[in-house]
């Protein structure tokens, strides 16, 4: 049997639908493939398509049901835990009580599949009414943009961090894509970490960098102490982090002393805490990827030559050394953006890449309303360290 799929690189955009910085080696589209039918054969193109170019824009996917997005999602991780969102039930666990997150809801009947966007939703499958909450520079930076400009809110790979396994894969469907009329289709977007870089961003996309390649920017000693380095996340990591601000390039918060207690946080048990390794081996391609979510991580753990360890969790030491592991991997000519289209899919490596949210949305402008149908699942087994026999 011959598949109808084809599948090319991303090499350039219109400026209105993406930014591909001079360095970025990743991102492919595929054309031609049906989520809704999809056949063994044509899951195994997209899935080694995804192990060579790490995000695919999957086209032609307007009519897609919302089920089938869930199907698709499972397809990468066969064994996860499929009848959940992957941080688990949202309405327990506090994490609609972060700005960090929030403003989002789940289809009717699909818990794993998520609404997010922009703006006021009416009669969309099945919900009858739900304002989508677009994070905001206000909220969230610890100082704003210059005035009009938009940032990175926050470098992330999608997880709970507590009691469940990153997902190996995201996916993120364009259901409506911003198009104000009354509006610029771009937007600086600006560091503001007096590095003076900027890139001019189409509204709505969303970035992404390679965690392969933020790995190979480290200086050797870095990278040294990368490989015996494990990261600790707090208990409910979103909810501890929930009044803290983020810092200019949204790679990780300023020490503030904002965070919320252990004791005043939504009960936890020690067992359920996740430590993961701060350099993952990619199951696939074998190759070694810097994965961090320095938003929320609280401390590394170092394994020392002679098999002791050190513990560094003095924050802004900890906050100091995710920017220097983080920024290089940040900058203009590493950053990937995609605006989709309706009816585009994208699908994306979760182990390999980190990606941000930018833009400044306004709820209440109906020009505004985006709206993304997000489903990634919880992993049924954790990422391993990366070694140099392994
Ligand atoms: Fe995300």
């Amino acid at each position: 049997m011959s598949t109808t799929i084809s599948v090319r690189p991303l090499t350039k955009f219109d400026e209105t639908q993406g930014y591909r910085g001079s360095m970025v080696n990743f991102g492919a589209e595929v054309i031609g493939a049906d989520l809704d039918n999809l056949s063994a054969q044509d899951f195994a193109v997209i899935e080694r398509a995804l192990e060579d170019h790490q995000v695919l824009v999957i086209r032609g996917q307007q009519h897609m049901a919302p089920a089938s997005q869930v199907k698709f999602a499972l397809a990468f991780d066969p064994s996860a835990e499929c009848t959940i969102h992957h941080h688990g039930d949202v309405s327990k666990n506090a994490l609609n009580k972060s700005h960090l997150l929030g403003g989002n809801t789940p289809v009717p009947g699909l818990p794993q599949l998520h609404v997010i966007g922009n703006g006021t939703i009416h009669d969309h499958y099945g919900i009858e009414s739900f304002k989508l909450k677009h994070p905001s520079h206000a909220d969230f930076h610890a100082t704003a943009p210059p005035l009009g400009n938009t940032r990175y809110y926050r470098w992330h790979i999608d997880a709970a961090l507590y009691d469940k396994f990153p997902p190996r894969v995201t996916t993120f469907r364009t259901v409506q894509p911003v198009n104000n009329p009354a509006k610029p289709p771009i937007q600086t977007l600006s560091y503001d970490d007096g590095s003076g870089d900027e890139i001019a961003m189409p509204v709505g996309a969303t970035a992404y960098v390679s965690g392969y390649t933020a790995f190979e920017l480290l200086p050797v000693e870095l990278k040294e102490w990368a490989l015996r380095t494990k990261v600790l996340y707090p208990p409910h990591p979103y909810a501890w982090a929930g009044k803290c601000k983020a810092e200019s390039t949204g790679c990780t918060l300023v020490s503030e002393g904002k965070e919320v207690p252990l004791d005043e946080l939504p009960p936890w048990e020690e067992e359920r805490l996740t430590v993961l390794p701060l350099v993952w081996r990619n199951p696939l391609t074998c190759r070694p990827s810097l994965q961090l979510h320095g938003i929320v991580a609280s401390a590394f753990v170092t394994k020392n030559p002679d098999g002791s360890e050190t513990t560094m969790d003095d924050l802004p030491r900890v906050r100091e050394r995710i920017l220097e592991l983080m920024r290089p991997a940040v900058g203009p000519e590493y950053v990937l953006a995609v605006k989709g289209e309706a009816g585009d899919l994208l699908v994306w490596d979760n182990w390999t890449l980190w990606h941000s949210v930018m833009s400044n949305l306004d709820g209440d402008d109906p020009g505004d309303l985006r709206i993304m149908h997000q489903c990634n699942l919880a992993a049924s087994y954790p990422p391993e360290a990366w070694s140099p026999s392994s």
